[in-house]
């Protein structure tokens, strides 16, 4: 590594004023407890429409990717929710602050359909709304940004639509999340977090997965984007197979890094070789865990973190959202 973990050090300390990378450490508890204070309401539906953005959104993205192959699922990241929606459907609504207007305004649309709402927040105005209307909304547990409540988040809306036995399975995952972001601390020198972020750096890292890890592809590009303010893409596979490898016709573009996120079971053993074949660069992050749920967190918590070494390095605050924020204030 070019940079001395010295360094690293020091910039952490000048640029994550918040301690951003602090909140990592946090996620296991906070998976627990989640998981423990969530109240067991009995829920039936024909279909669960997941709404809610970005941070807030991808549980919607993760949930239909553990359990969208056995049940109805539909994430909605829009201002409206389909006219076809009816009462025998379910509305579950994320939104960390409780004032993102396109939830808000999907939960609006929802009500004046007498289609059960559930909310998920930390107040705002779903939590008002929810009083005001009478539907259940379910407070989570503070963070330092909705990015960084992702266990809370989830571990709630786990919990809202899994059966009881499959509830407890879950348990094991808060432990797994702490030994997780454990390695990736700023304790452990050059650790792997860290050199992921250093092969980013100046490159342009393209995410590849099976689509059902979707939700890695997308929460990947959403971190680099947030934390370190730069630009990053991604295609799920098979998908990729009918359009993406083209760009490996010859040479690859040398500022483009593929990020292969690897399972078992998946099917990109054609595209590896293929990039053998070019002699490409390209990096594989073998996806681990007992199961999907499992995978698809460890994941988030390794590239999350990369991307807040990425901002150290950048010599950027991962805290700091200045342009989301000013536009959510033009958006009024
Ligand atoms: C900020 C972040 C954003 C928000 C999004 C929606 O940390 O992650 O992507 O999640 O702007 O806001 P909430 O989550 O409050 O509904």
């Amino acid at each position: 590594m070019a940079m001395k973990w010295e360094e690293v050090k020091k910039l952490a300390g000048r640029y994550d004023k918040h301690n951003f990378l602090g909140e990592y450490l946090k996620w296991g508890e906070r998976f627990r407890r989640a998981l423990e204070n969530t109240p067991s309401i009995n829920l039936s539906y024909e279909t669960l429409y997941v709404v809610g953005m970005v941070g807030s959104g991808i549980v919607g993205d993760i949930l239909n990717n553990c359990l969208g192959m056995d049940r109805d699922i539909r994430v909605v990241k829009y201002t409206r929710l389909p006219k076809y929606i009816g009462e025998d459907d379910l509305v579950l609504a994320v939104s960390f602050s409780g004032n993102t207007i396109e939830t808000l305004s999907s939960v609006e649309y929802a009500l004046s359909r007498k289609v059960n709402v559930v909310g998920i927040t930390t107040g705002g105005k779903l939590a008002i709304l929810g009083k005001e209307k009478g539907f259940t909304v379910i407070k989570i547990e503070e963070a330092l940004a909705p990015r960084a409540a992702l266990p809370q988040l989830i571990a709630t809306a786990l919990k809202v639509v899994l059966e009881e036995d499959d509830v407890k399975n879950l348990a094991e995952i808060a432990t797994s999340l702490s030994q997780e972001a454990a390695k990736y601390g700023l304790d452990r020198e050059n650790n792997r977090a860290y050199k992921l972020a250093y092969l980013i750096w100046g490159r342009l890292p393209i995410f590849y997965a099976d689509e059902g890890y979707s939700s890695i592809l997308h929460r990947a590009k959403s971190s680099l984007n947030e934390n370190a303010k730069v630009n990053a893409y991604y295609q799920g596979f098979p998908e990729g197979y009918h359009n993406e490898v083209e760009i490996f016709e010859e040479i690859i573009d040398p500022v483009a890094l593929p990020i292969i996120f690897k399972d078992k079971e998946d099917d990109l053993e054609p595209l590896i070789r293929h990039l053998d074949d070019l002699d490409a660069e390209y990096l594989i992050i073998d996806l681990v865990g007992k199961n999907k749920i499992e995978k698809i967190l460890r994941a988030i918590v390794l590239t999350d973190i990369a991307s807040i070494y990425l901002a150290y390095i950048m010599k950027r605050d991962p805290f700091e959202i200045n342009v989301i924020n000013k536009l959510k204030r033009m958006r009024g």
